[in-house]
């Protein structure tokens, strides 16, 4: 079978690495795909924007199935697209996506399906959104897809009301609402389920890192690094969440006639009171997937045919296998990021034989005229790798990003710690 999948980035990078590893030894296609991608799949210079074109591309090339890997291709509607088309697309359609694309029509449809959530409102301008606020810190959030960065932790008045006038009044994305959240403490968890459209199964929990900076500090990005599993969030566990957080929205899509099909993910916070969901995302998450992906022991490729529904098959009865091994993932930014995106540094250590046992997937990166890697922007790189414990992936991912060098490199050097200290290897 011919497999397409859309986008250019490290989870995508991940996508195409486990589909390679199918039994069922798939042809792998990738648009646009990356120069680290290239080497696996045979890529198609196709913008993620531009559906048409996708379509025309998956139809020429007979694909059985298109996997989506990020979020704007669909919301703007690329699987219902495929959909009449009459292609097999992973993912889920424009209407079921947008519970990433709207946190007010997140937070709505959290609150039919009973969902635990924080508190919050949605605002139009920045008197309603102060009259809104009850306390400090309070969480202002841009109503649209805002790559991770629209959302605001406001520590004081000054601060959020600086924040909505810059989302409200200077449109920094464009137009909108924002959402006002209450804020909520504990720790962070990444819970991804797979989903039929009827039921939905955990993936592997993983933990990401969303600030740029160490202790986890500065700006928020799309993600710092990562590592799976998750110490106290075991199988059992992780189905208790799924139940609580995925199923009641999966139900709850059916029953609007707008079935999620694909990855949902959830944002959650573990607080003293059990945990909340702090974000939906529509998609395999970047970077968890670089994390939770190599530890997948099970056919992705089979599991998405079903959750696709390809053949009137489903995922009743689908059983994931994961490896007892930890990942940790490290992401490689560009010089400037997230407030602005270098390019075109030169990067060294790429074929150094000490990164032969790792992952390294591309994300940011592209190919110079005399043949050279450089940086396209963003994050740049990530290095994945699997060990006995969280200590030794750490390790061995660390030693492993080190031998990659370019100008203006930013790395987070504490991903992982918390699972090193808790962890009794
Ligand atoms: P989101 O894009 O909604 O996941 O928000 C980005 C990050 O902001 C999250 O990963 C959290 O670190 C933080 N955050 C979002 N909502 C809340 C909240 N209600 N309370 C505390 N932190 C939050
Ligand atoms: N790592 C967060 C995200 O994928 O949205």
């Amino acid at each position: 079978m011919k497999v397409l999948v859309v986008g250019g980035g490290g989870r995508e990078h991940a996508i195409v690495r486990a589909l390679a590893r199918s039994p069922q030894a798939p042809e792998l296609l990738c648009a646009p795909g990356n120069p680290g991608i290239a080497a696996e799949a045979r890529l198609l210079p196709i913008p993620v924007s531009d559906i048409d074109a996708l379509v025309a591309a998956a139809r020429d090339e007979g694909i059985g199935l298109v996997v989506v890997g990020p979020e704007a291709p669909l919301v703007a509607g690329l699987v219902d697209a495929l959909d009449a088309a009459g292609i097999p697309a992973f993912g889920p359609s424009a209407a079921a996506a947008r519970m990433e694309a709207s946190k007010a029509y997140a937070k709505e449809v959290m609150q039919a399906a009973g969902v635990p959530t924080g508190g919050w409102s949605s605002v139009a301008t920045v008197a309603e959104g102060m009259a809104a606020i009850t306390s400090y810190p309070t969480v202002l959030k841009y109503d649209g897809l805002a790559a991770g960065k629209g959302v605001v932790i406001a520590p004081d008045e000054a601060t959020a009301r600086a924040t909505l006038e810059d989302f409200l009044v200077e449109h920094r994305f464009g137009a909108g609402r924002v959402v006002v959240e209450e804020h909520l403490d504990g720790e962070e968890l990444s819970l991804l389920a797979l989903c039929d459209g009827e039921r939905a199964i955990p993936l592997a929990p993983a933990q990401d890192y969303k600030r740029i900076f160490d202790g986890d500090r500065g700006p928020n990005t799309g993600g710092m690094g990562s590592y799976s599993p998750v110490v106290g969030i075991d199988t059992a566990k992780a189905f208790e969440i799924a139940a609580l957080v995925h199923q009641p929205i999966v139900d709850e899509l059916a029953r609007r006639g707008t079935p999620f099909h694909g990855v949902l993910y959830a944002g959650l916070m573990l607080t003293a009171d059990g945990p909340k969901v702090i974000e939906y995302n529509a998609r395999f998450g970047d970077p968890e997937t670089q994390a939770v992906l190599p530890r997948l022991q099970s056919d992705l490729l089979e599991l998405m045919l079903r959750a696709t529904g390809v053949g009137g098959t489903d995922l009743e009865g689908a059983e994931l296998v994961w490896t007892d091994a930890w990942a940790v993932t490290l992401v490689l930014a560009g010089a400037g990021y997230p407030e602005r995106s270098a390019a075109g540094d030169v990067i060294s250590g790429l074929d150094d034989a000490g990164l032969a046992a790792l992952h390294v997937t591309h994300a940011g990166t592209a190919t110079r005229e005399d043949g050279a890697i450089v940086t396209a922007g963003g994050r740049v790189l990530n290095v994945t790798a699997l060990g006995a414990g969280p200590a030794a992936a750490r390790d061995a991912a660390y030693a492993g990003a080190d031998r990659i060098r370019f100008d203006g490199r930013q790395l987070r050097r504490d991903i992982a710690q918390r699972a090193v200290d808790r962890h009794e290897d």
